[in-house]
């Protein structure tokens, strides 16, 4: 089947990793996916349009699935962040940022971590609402309300139910925003009460700090408020390898948005020295979502070959690559991955008389 797919190349270095991804995916699938490219951010804006222009939104929600690369926000201002407007425009209130360890990759600082990132993706301190109330003094003002809260638990314990997760960790700071935090914890306890097949524990985010400093590899799920997430999340990907390797997707209803976790990269972009697995796992989550389960097992197989080769990878990774280098290495090894499917689809099926009895198994 052919579908389209909106395509935010991004800033940075999202054109470089954006392009990597496309070849990937058009390889494992065939080429069935139409490509709907859009723009938005500083990009947009050096075209004389908006940081997110109609024709971004429009596509996506003709589309009801895209992919992007990451977006700049101007520190001093300029524009609020495109990220945070898309979130909130498309209502894609949840983020999922499975953290794992790969194989192979040797830079990597603890093995066997394999824990999902939820963090609620529409309000917290990122609702915007912040004003000067006399000069000097600021407000931020973070908005937690019952409605997105119970939204987010329930779409946490939901996908723990599907993908086969045992433990929930609830992140939160109710020491300080005893109210806000609070509101957030109880519709956890509501979903706990749901899913009494689940250990839950409710942990302060500064215990979770040292907690994943000492043992990552003792978290399952971690469930937490937009800003905690956003910390966490790039936290996590230092414990794994670094943002080159962590995938991410904003899911709303009937709506779903994929993206690194990574930025724009400023330092390196241009430079043909980007690492694009990140994105490329993100196309993979993606390719889950439409159930093109093959094509998603196929890409993942590709990049788990690729780092255990240790060859052909990315400055952050350890190697002397650049990102087309990888690109290329990494088809080779899809290919060699669809090789050994077609031969092993070629043989001959064992009969009866050569099973081993259950006992020699
Ligand atoms: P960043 O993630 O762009 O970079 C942090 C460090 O990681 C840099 O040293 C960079 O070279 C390295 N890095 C990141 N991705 C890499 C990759 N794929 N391969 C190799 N190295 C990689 O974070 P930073 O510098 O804080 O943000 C830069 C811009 O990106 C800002 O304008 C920010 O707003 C934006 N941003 C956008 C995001 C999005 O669109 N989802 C997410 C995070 C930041």
């Amino acid at each position: 089947m052919k579908y389209s797919v909106t395509l935010l190349p991004g800033d940075g270095i999202g054109p470089e990793v954006s392009k990597a991804m496309v070849r990937a995916v058009d390889f494992v699938t065939g080429g069935r996916i139409d490509w709907e490219p859009v723009v938005a951010g500083s990009t947009a804006v050096d075209q004389g349009l908006s940081p997110l222009p109609d024709e971004a939104i429009d596509s996506i929600r003709r589309n009801r699935i895209a992919i992007k690369g990451p977006l700049q926000t101007p520190v001093a201002g300029g524009w609020r962040s495109v990220n945070v407007l898309l979130r909130q425009s498309l209502e894609l209130f949840a983020c999922v940022r499975p953290v794992r360890s790969m194989p192979g990759n040797t830079l990597a600082r603890y093995q066997g971590v394999d824990q999902i990132i939820v963090r609620e993706n529409t309000e917290g301190l990122y609702s915007g609402r912040e004003h000067e109330v006399v000069d000097g003094v600021v407000e931020a003002l973070k908005i937690v309300t019952r409605d997105a809260s119970r939204r987010i638990m329930q779409f946490a314990f939901e996908y723990a139910r599907s993908h086969g997760r045992k433990k929930l960790t609830i992140v939160h700071k109710a020491s300080i925003t005893p109210l806000s935090d609070n509101l957030f914890l109880d519709c956890a306890r509501e979903c706990e009460r749901k899913y009494p097949f689940f250990q839950v524990e409710y942990l302060p985010l500064d215990n979770l700090a040292l907690d994943l400093a000492t043992d990552p590899t003792r978290f399952d799920m971690l469930v937490m408020g937009n800003l905690d997430g956003d910390l966490i999340s790039d936290l996590c990907a230092g414990l794994v390898g670094g943002l080159g390797v962590v995938p991410g997707a904003n899911y709303g209803e009937g709506c779903a948005v994929f993206e690194a976790v990574h930025g724009t990269a400023p330092d390196i972009a241009g430079r043909d020295l980007a690492n694009p697995i990140a994105l490329i796992l993100s196309a993979e989550l993606m390719l889950r979502y439409v159930g093109e389960a093959d094509a998603a097992d196929h890409l993942r197989a590709g990049v788990e070959r690729l780092l255990v080769s240790g060859e052909s990878l990315t400055r952050d990774l350890g190697g002397r690559a650049n990102t087309s280098e990888l690109t290329d290495a990494l088809l080779g090894e899809l290919d060699a991955v669809a090789g050994e499917a077609k031969g092993a689809a070629r043989r001959p099926a064992r009969g009866p008389a050569h099973r081993q009895p259950d006992s020699a198994r």
